[in-house]
């Protein structure tokens, strides 16, 4: 499906080359092409946010399991990526992941009522996985009991609202701007932490 979005935006930009007087039909279908692709290249960027900020639940849980040595606050504030910036590549921190939904979301169509509700959802419970995470990096390194609060209260948050809820979003966001009918090409799995029992799939 990927190489046929290619080939259809191929095709289009070749056609208004060729016919700079298009028919009213045309522009339509290029907005569609366009969006389509800019839905699946913020979902593909979205997920590495995503990862990145499971590997450090993962890593901190692991830590504390342990008893292992761990930065918890500085690894905390690399994962949201507001302080001292370190998350891998340009992208992938947390706070690349509200960039990512503002963008999503503004593509989303109004009259798509799951996907609206999905976006509503988000708007009220991303601002605990980053309040969640910031307290991580304003606690005493040495103090575990608030540490693992706080990392619970983003497993309870993100395993059961928050990735769930992205789940929904990306699948409605790709089928409403699939420019052809039919099954919608590939969207890309929710994953969450290992604390995650299982993410919520989509559903339409
Ligand atoms: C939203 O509106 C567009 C344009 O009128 C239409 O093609 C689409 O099917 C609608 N989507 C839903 C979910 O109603
Ligand atoms: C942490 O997450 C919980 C939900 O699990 C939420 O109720 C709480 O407000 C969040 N804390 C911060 C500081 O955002």
């Amino acid at each position: 499906m990927r190489s046929t979005t290619a080939a259809a935006l191929a095709l289009l930009a070749s056609s208004a080359l060729a016919l700079p007087t298009t028919t009213s039909n045309q522009p339509v279908t290029k907005r569609q092409s366009s969006n389509a692709a800019a839905v699946s290249s913020n979902i593909a960027a979205w997920q590495v946010d995503i990862e990145n900020v499971n590997g450090f639940l993962d890593n901190a849980q692991n830590a504390i399991n342990t008893n292992t040595g761990y930065n918890y606050p500085q690894e905390a504030s690399f994962s949201l990526g507001t302080v001292g910036k370190s998350c891998p590549g340009p992208n992938g921190c947390a706070s690349d992941g509200e960039t990512r939904f503002a963008n999503l979301k503004a593509l989303l169509p109004s009259n798509d009522t799951h996907g609206q509700a999905a976006a509503a959802q988000l708007d009220i419970s991303i601002p605990g996985v980053i309040g969640n995470l910031t307290a991580i990096t304003q606690a005493s390194p040495t103090d575990i009991p608030s540490i693992q609060a706080a990392i619970n209260s983003l497993n309870d948050l993100r395993c059961n609202v928050v990735l769930p809820a992205i789940a929904q979003l990306w699948y409605q966001a790709t089928i409403d701007t699939e420019d052809t009918a039919g099954t919608p090409s590939s969207i890309p799995a929710v994953s969450g932490p290992s604390a995650c029992a299982a993410v919520g799939t989509a559903t339409l």
